[in-house]
């Protein structure tokens, strides 16, 4: 439980008015940055989170529960309006839940208090990168001063550090041509793996891509996919929603099916996938096939 003396509550709300933890970890806890769990140990565990967007409005999750591991990929499919949106903004702490918890790297990160409140560590919370769909960068900087933004303004980092930090990931991906161009002047493509180089400049622990190349034309979305296979290569515990059953293929550890706020399914992608063990999983995996919106 998370102790008393670090609760600063919030009131249930937008995102914003989430608690501030401010910077405690539990007790026997290391500094962050830390190596901190023995591979063995769940990396994220998420335990009954129930969530609804109003007050007795019919829960969009139900008390989903499930862990992933440091060395994983965690794919998360099922139909649109199942809750995966809603189930990473969840795990990035821009939702208030109404039960449950989640621990990040041994750390209490999330809970729903007994007063109701949402707790959410916001040290804990800053090793959380999120991608959306929509590019989310601001269209009035350029692409070093989306990249160096949070990390100057926000963390206190020398600027000099922070552009030889951004050169080196743009050269990383392909995109030190693009430093000084503005978003107006990218592609959808290199939109949004400018978006991803951005969450990595705050050193995430976790990413989290929510069906970050559903809105590209076909020939963009190799280019984003190939950047996200990149980084899990390089050991980047991730969660993926996607509609893409070849990419999901691909890069799941772990595939995760939810669908009508709970997990339905879970388990390795060679199993899910080949032999499904719900007829759900099945009618869902038939109708992507098929080729229909489900
Ligand atoms: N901000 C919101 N306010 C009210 N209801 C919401 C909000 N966001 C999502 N919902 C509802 O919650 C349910 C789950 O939505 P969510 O976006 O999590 O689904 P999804 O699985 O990501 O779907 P898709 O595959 O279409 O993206 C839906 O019924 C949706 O209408
Ligand atoms: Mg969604």
């Amino acid at each position: 439980m998370v102790s008393g003396s670090r609760q600063i509550p919030a009131a249930p709300g937008p995102a914003s008015s989430v608690a501030d933890a401010g910077g405690a970890g539990s007790a026997g806890q290391s500094a962050e940055g830390e190596d901190r769990l023995p591979a063995t140990q769940p990396f994220v565990e998420i335990r009954n989170l129930r969530k609804s967007y109003a007050r007795g409005a019919i829960p969009v999750l139900k008390g989903v529960g499930d862990t992933m591991s440091k060395t994983d990929r965690l794919v998360i499919l099922g139909p649109s309006g199942g809750g995966k949106s809603t189930l990473l903004r969840c795990v990035m702490g821009l939702e208030t839940i109404d039960s449950g918890a989640i621990t990040l790297d041994g750390r209490n990160y999330i809970e729903c208090l007994s007063n109701g409140r949402t707790f959410v560590d916001r040290t804990v919370q800053r090793q959380v990168g999120m991608v959306f769909q929509h590019y989310t960068l601001f269209p009035h900087l350029t692409v070093l001063g989306n990249l160096i933004l949070a990390p100057v303004k926000r963390n206190g980092e020398k600027k000099g550090a922070a552009i030889a930090r951004a050169e080196a990931l743009l050269s990383r991906f392909g995109l030190i041509s693009k430093l000084k161009s503005y978003p107006s002047q990218l592609s959808g493509g290199q939109k949004q793996r400018v978006a991803i180089a951005r969450a990595l400049m705050l050193e995430p622990k976790l990413m989290l891509f929510d069906e970050v190349t559903s809105a590209l034309d076909p020939e963009l979305i190799a280019e984003v996919e190939s950047m996200i296979s990149e980084l899990a290569e390089g050991g980047m515990p991730m969660m993926i929603v996607t509609h893409d059953m070849g990419f999901a293929k691909n890069i799941a550890t772990k595939v995760l099916f939810c669908a009508d706020g709970v997990v339905m399914e879970s388990g390795d992608p060679e199993t899910f996938f080949a032999a499904p063990k719900i007829k759900r999983t099945r009618d869902f995996l038939a109708s992507i096939l098929r080729g229909t919106k489900v």
